[in-house]
């Protein structure tokens, strides 16, 4: 192996190694008393999803809305099915949060920061932040991974 080769290897291992601090400090999420950031995809027409934007702007969220004609495209790339859809798509972190997810569970996500795609309230369930009204269903909030596994991660 000639110098150069060696030094080309060296520098991609640097390169390397800087990507992983890179990513390590993106799961770690912005710094400490940043209120984190969620995009929220919903069609025009759709009125609990305002009510939902509502419910996590009070638990002190900066949020941004994108209405769009149909959530086949972000559903699509966060891999979320029949078994999973709402009315509306969020992404906070890199993690999806699809339908009238409660803000405090989002809370603990981003604490805990698991190896997951995202998590889903699927449907919309009455009772839901959002869904309010005088019958509370019970309901559960479902993880999702890559690889297509469901899992309860929270119940209401
Ligand atoms: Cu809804
Ligand atoms: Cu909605």
């Amino acid at each position: 192996m000639n110098t150069r080769r060696m030094w080309r290897g060296t520098a991609a291992v640097a390169v390397a190694v800087a990507m992983l601090g890179a990513v390590r400090m993106w799961r770690a999420g912005p710094a400490a008393g940043q209120p984190p950031k969620i995009a929220v995809y919903k069609r025009e027409t759709c009125g609990c999803c305002n009510k939902w934007i509502d419910h996590v702007r009070a638990a002190g969220f900066r949020v941004s809305v994108k209405t769009k004609r149909d959530l086949v495209d972000i559903n699509d790339r966060y891999g979320i099915t029949a078994a999973l859809v709402s009315c509306h798509t969020a992404v906070v972190e890199g993690y999806a949060i699809e339908g009238h997810v409660p803000a405090d569970v989002i809370q603990r996500l981003l604490r805990e920061r698991p190896d997951l795609v995202g998590i889903a309230v699927p449907g919309m369930p009455e009772g839901s932040p959002g869904m309010e009204g005088p019958v509370r269903e019970h309901y559960n909030v479902i993880a999702f991974d890559r690889r297509g596994d469901l899992r309860v991660y929270d119940s209401r």
